[in-house]
């Protein structure tokens, strides 16, 4: 039978608790589809800081390498009530899932968005405007630009001033707009390459880098917007979207919004990956310390982030269409968790709606 060995990180807040579904439902497919899987778990952000007074140790950077890929939750704490937040910033939760999309290289940030039928009316978006639903992939550059920049804070003349660098080289840019138009060719072929042309350098040569790809791929059609633009267009027609393609800081605020005209944060899955098959793979929402523990999470994001783990990374194409499948059916059959409640539907807490899924595998 196939084994294959997956690094799991908890984490913190609600992380522990919907990764444990997300396994639950990985076991199930892989009872039916003949595979086992190996978990190693491995300590990230706060967990990590509480025991070794890091967020990342150069032990799970190793561990995680050495797997087929890696399933994570979320990491991160209350800002304002944490100890983790009176650490300098380099020693704080989010440096430790920093540092591991830069110490595996992960430059290349799958999120779907994905309307489902059965959420419509948890989408604040006017019936005319929803139409037919829409099915967007935003591909966001993760290794890269404002987050990995040189930056510090600095007084001068007794006035603080602090200093962020948006960087990005050729290579980074061509490296994820070929991702991009692969992904665009397997899908509605239309790319809305995303970036900031009329204000920074950094995005003129985004767009002449992706410009140069696009002769590639002559079927697949290219359009430049402005990421203001791309704000507005996002709730007025999401149904133009095809794949977005965008540099890092604009890719993290345009997918929490193309989340939210999903209906709900909690639905959203990501995929982080390198060159090769292996990848991370993690919700796109936090860890939303306010709910932790009460069983109360959606879980479907993570589980979903299982399935994409599943097809990216260990080529288990069928046990991902079973796992996306089930997902589908139990919001068909009006189970929901309270994030995506609308009336007339069975609301259950975060263990129930992991049983639900794995019972339709
Ligand atoms: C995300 C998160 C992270 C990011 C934070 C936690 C550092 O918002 O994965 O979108 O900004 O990339
Ligand atoms: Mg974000």
């Amino acid at each position: 039978m196939a084994r294959y060995k997956i690094a799991v990180i908890p984490g913190d807040g609600i992380g522990p608790e919907i990764v444990a579904e997300a396994r639950k439902v990985l076991d199930a497919a892989g009872e039916k589809f003949g595979f086992v899987l190996d978990y190693q778990e491995l300590l990230m952000g706060g967990a990590s800081i509480d025991v070794h007074g890091v967020p990342l140790t150069d032990e799970t950077i190793a561990a995680a390498k050495s797997s087929d890929a890696v399933l994570m939750g979320s990491i991160g704490g209350d800002a304002k009530t944490s100890p983790w937040y009176q650490l300098e910033p380099s020693k704080r939760p989010e440096a430790g899932l920093l540092k591991i999309r830069k110490s595996l290289n992960l430059f290349a940030n799958l999120r779907p968005a994905y309307l489902y039928e059965e959420l419509k009316q948890a989408c604040p978006l006017r019936d005319e405007v929803i139409g037919e639903g829409f099915d967007m992939m935003i591909m966001r550059e993760l290794t890269g630009g404002l987050y990995f920049g040189e930056r510090r804070t600095v007084e001068e003349n007794g006035v603080r001033k602090a200093i962020d660098t948006l960087t990005y080289d050729e290579n980074e840019i061509r490296r994820i707009a070929r991702r991009g138009f692969d992904i665009a060719r397997k899908r509605r072929k239309k790319v809305t390459s995303v970036d900031k042309a009329n204000v920074l350098d950094s995005s003129r040569l985004w767009r002449a880098v992706v410009d140069e790809v696009s002769a590639d791929y002559p079927d697949v059609e290219l359009e430049h917007m402005l990421v203001d633009n791309c704000a507005m267009q996002l709730v007025r027609d999401p149904k133009q979207f095809d794949v977005i393609l965008t540099e890092n800081m604009f890719g993290d605020i345009l997918s929490d919004e193309a989340s939210m005209v999903t209906g709900s944060i909690g639905m959203l899955a990501s995929a982080s990956l390198n060159e090769t098959k292996f990848g991370l793979y993690e919700p796109s929402h936090g860890s939303a310390p306010d709910i932790a523990g009460k069983d109360i999470a959606n879980p479907i994001a993570t589980i979903l982030s299982a399935a994409m783990m599943l097809r990216f990374s260990l080529d288990l194409d069928e046990a991902a269409d079973a796992v996306e499948k089930a997902v589908k059916q139990v919001l068909k059959d009006g189970y929901r968790t309270g994030d995506i409640l609308s009336p007339g539907c069975t609301r259950v807490g975060c263990q129930e709606m992991g049983d639900l899924i794995r019972e339709r595998i």
